[in-house]
């Protein structure tokens, strides 16, 4: 709804509040106070002489955390946790969410979440984040949902739109290049202007482009040395005049550093409460001259058009379908869980039997058979903690209420109804064991559970206290004792599932060939345990897939090194190659690249194509390449997969990456059933952001389109050879003399200079490279300081 249709909508309830006239009737002290928060959750009201309702000139609206589920606190307000906040659905967070590519079942939940926001009188909630995942140690990655731009992009818009489909309102964070945690307040982030546009900013705009969030939430760090909060050219010359963002701009809470320096950049609103502070100072800069009093209406504008928007649904709460939502939160969770690994197992009597047999000399390796989907509960046995107590969200402003939930221990007796053995093997966060008993006896109990049973699947994960907002990891190790326990585990089975619950990569090197299949469930939400064992069980075929790149180690990560920075800066040395930009480029292993997760079926591309569709010159938002695919599902079981277009520019004056996902669709197909896709790739898909023309470009020439399952199982490409700009930048003293043999208009009397015969042999592979300038003031190859003048009139003329 526009801000105009919501106004007329919230004067039709009879609750006249017209912007215009409000803000004209407004002292320059209210307007100064509409700018910052009453408390920590509340934007100050304008109430005049008393308390009747009708004295209140412009009510104050609740905004709230946060991306996968309300936290709203009831009463006594604290900030992070749960302090008693009022129970709401904990949907699967970002990391799950940002699994299951799949835009229409995050819409839905979107709305789910806008629906439980309206039904607890919020107007805003305070997600969704969609920070790029650029180290897996930052300890919020589980809050973000991608390491490339064009997942968090597409999701996020999807969140958005899902949640402010209800009536109320979003807030798109944290922005921008807010990456880690590790001194977030302070760092400045140092990267680049186009590795920004094309990696940090990128999902943003297209979110801001797709989907008008309400608000948008500025981050807490610098980016080269200018606070986000107080960053013009960040919250107003990209975001507004760029993009086009209508809404308002928040701050992260704490993030100001400079009141009237951020009213002058465009951050509207300061939360939380200032106590009045950031008010007074800004009606003194108003008052002495160093504010202008239109840019305070301008942001006060902002605040009472969120207000005027946010009416209509806090006169109309609305109720919320518990069940239902547990049941959605359900779905998400499976989806984004990832099968990361499923082997054949040969079974160990078939070993027996041929090593017995002297006929049989060969093991016929089509008896082997994947653990996975687990045919009953018969034979099955669980192990580790995580699956009687799941950790099923990540710590800090994000920690939901959840309004049931789930284990999957529980859910796995529930749904096979067998008496499935468990034991918990070790403990999650210090957990008092009881006098008599170690980890060690924990392990030998889970041990002879393992040995007794057909097959052992082994839930192991990240405790709470690993990773959290406020703090990054130092390694990506699972515990030491849980990997014990696995160990002993495999000893004695082979058939060894391992069931993960974790915000961020782990390093799975170090124990996966224990294990013939690995399921990677994250932080799966109140239903994560449910969710995932409907994975287990096949009753969903799995359908996730990567959205981070699991390195084989740490010091493999491209910002190894960079990480978190030192003495209050951080520098994105890495540039564009973020995540499996990096390793592609590399051509470096890695436990499982970016897009991977296994199906309980297998899917067939075939003819892949690409046509050019038109020209490519300006990098607009217009169509440019048609791509086509067929996939067919040549398996036994109904399923969906995720196809994957990823572009690569293999000539470019600027280094690009050897590809980069730029279009996908989760596909649902019967098995035996085919469907053709198209995919059409804008110019902006093919272009890249000039750091010396500063703006997005495409170079006209060859593109290489390639339609795969994961960026390392590529299934077909095709070329296509594109129309672009001119990106030749003008012709200067200092171009070089090979610049000048390419410049259309003057080139060929450069090149006949050079190669005419007057510069000798032995030059001619140095000369290339020297500036005109250089050249003229040598005298070689005949060229005068008035000659080059003429040239380079000629030239740029
Ligand atoms: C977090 C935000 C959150 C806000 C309000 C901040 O510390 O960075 O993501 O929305 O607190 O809780």
């Amino acid at each position: 709804m526009s801000i105009e249709e919501s106004v007329e909508e919230s004067t039709a309830r009879g609750q006249l509040f017209d912007v215009e006239r409000v803000l004209a009737g407004l002292t320059l002290e209210e307007k100064a106070s509409l700018l910052s928060g009453l408390d920590f959750w509340t934007t100050q009201p304008v109430v005049r002489d008393g308390a009747a309702e009708s004295a209140v000139a412009v009510p104050g609206v609740m905004v709230t955390d946060g991306p996968h589920g309300l936290r709203k606190q009831a009463d006594s307000p604290d900030h992070l946790g749960l302090g008693h906040s009022v129970p709401a659905t904990c949907f699967p967070t970002a990391v799950t969410l940002g699994s299951t590519w799949d835009p229409a079942l995050v819409r839905r939940v979107g709305e789910a979440l806008g629906r439980e926001t309206r039904a607890n009188d919020v107007a805003v909630l305070l997600g969704p984040g969609i920070n790029i995942k650029r180290s897996p140690l930052n300890g919020r990655n589980f809050e973000y949902l991608s390491e490339d731009p064009v997942i968090a992009g597409e999701l996020g818009a999807a969140l958005v739109a899902g949640v402010q489909s209800q009536g109320v309102g979003t807030s798109l964070k944290h922005f921008a290049a807010n990456n880690q945690e590790a001194d977030r307040m302070r760092v400045s982030a140092d990267v680049d202007e186009r590795t920004l546009r094309e990696i940090y900013l990128a999902g943003f705009e297209r979110v801001v482009k797709r989907a008008q969030p309400w608000t948008v939430m500025c981050s807490y760090n610098k980016i080269n040395d200018v606070y986000a909060s107080q960053n013009h050219w960040l919250l107003t010359e990209v975001l507004r005049d760029e993009w086009g963002f209508e809404g308002l701009v928040m701050s992260d809470w704490g993030a100001v550093r400079d009141r009237v320096a951020a009213v002058a950049a465009g951050l509207d609103l300061e939360m939380p409460a200032s106590g009045g502070r950031t008010d007074a100072e800004v009606v003194a800069a108003v008052r002495d001259g160093r504010l202008d009093e239109a840019v305070v209406d301008v942001a006060a504008r902002r605040v009472l058009h969120l207000v005027a928007r946010s009416l209509p649904a806090l006169d109309a709460p609305g109720a919320y379908d518990v069940d239902a939502h547990h049941a959605l939160a359900r779905e998400a969770a499976a989806a984004g869980t990832v099968l990361l690994k499923n082997a054949p197992v040969v079974e160990a009597s078939l070993v027996e039997l041929v090593e017995t047999s002297p006929s049989l000399d060969k093991l016929d390796h089509r008896a082997a058979e994947p653990l996975l989907p687990l045919a009953s509960g018969d034979g099955v046995a669980v192990v580790g903690e995580l699956a009687r107590t799941p950790r099923y969200q990540g710590a800090g402003s994000s920690q939901v209420n959840p309004t049931r939930l789930d284990d999957a221990l529980t859910a796995l007796r529930a749904a096979t109804g067998a008496d499935v053995p468990f034991a918990a093997g070790y403990t999650v966060d210090g957990a008092d064991l009881g006098s008599g008993t170690d980890e060690a006896a924990l392990r030998a109990e889970a041990v002879e559970v393992a040995r007794a049973a057909g097959t052992v699947l082994v839930f192991l994960g990240l405790p709470a206290s690993y990773e959290s907002e406020g703090f990054d990891r130092e390694h990506m190790d699972l515990p030491a004792g849980q990997v014990a326990l696995l160990e002993a585990v495999a000893a004695v089975s082979q058939r060894v599932v391992v069931v993960l619950a974790n915000g961020s990569a782990v390093s799975v090197e170090p124990w996966q060939h224990l294990a013939p299949a690995v399921v990677e469930g994250w932080l799966g939400g109140q239903a994560g345990g449910s969710g995932v064992v409907d994975v287990l069980l096949g009753a969903v075929n799995p359908a996730g897939r990567l959205a981070e790149t699991l390195p084989l180690r740490l010091a493999d990560n491209p910002s190894y090194g960079n990480f978190p920075g030192e003495l209050g800066h951080v520098r994105y040395g890495e540039g564009v190659l973020v995540g499996y930009r990096w390793y592609d480029a590399r051509q470096a292993g890695v436990a499982y690249p970016f897009g991977h997760g296994l199906s309980y079926t297998t899917f067939a591309y075939e003819g892949v194509a690409a046509e050019v569709l038109g020209s490519a010159a300006g990098a607009d938002d217009v169509p440019a390449v048609r791509v086509r695919v067929t996939v067919t599902n040549t398996g036994e079981r109904a399923g969906a997969e995720v196809v994957q277009v990823y572009v690569g520019d293999p000539a470019a004056q600027v280094f690009r990456p050897e590809r980069e996902l730029k279009a996908f669709a989760k596909v649902e197909l019967a098995p035996g059933e085919a469907r053709e896709l198209t995919f059409d790739l804008t110019a902006r898909d093919l272009s890249y952001w000039h750091p010396v023309l500063r703006r997005w470009v495409v170079e006209g020439g060859e593109f290489v389109v390639s339609v795969g399952a994961s960026s390392r199982d590529l299934r077909g490409s095709a070329t296509v050879v594109v129309d672009g700009d001119d990106v030749r930048l003008p012709l200067a003293e200092l171009s070089t003399v090979a610049e000048a043999i390419d410049h259309p208009a003057v080139g060929p009397r450069i090149d006949a200079l050079v190669h005419g015969g007057a510069v000798a042999d032995d030059m001619l592979s140095m000369i290339g490279d020297m500036p005109l300038a250089v050249v003229a003031d040598f005298g070689l190859a005949g060229l005068t300081r008035a000659d080059l003048k003429q040239i380079l009139s000629d030239a740029n003329a």
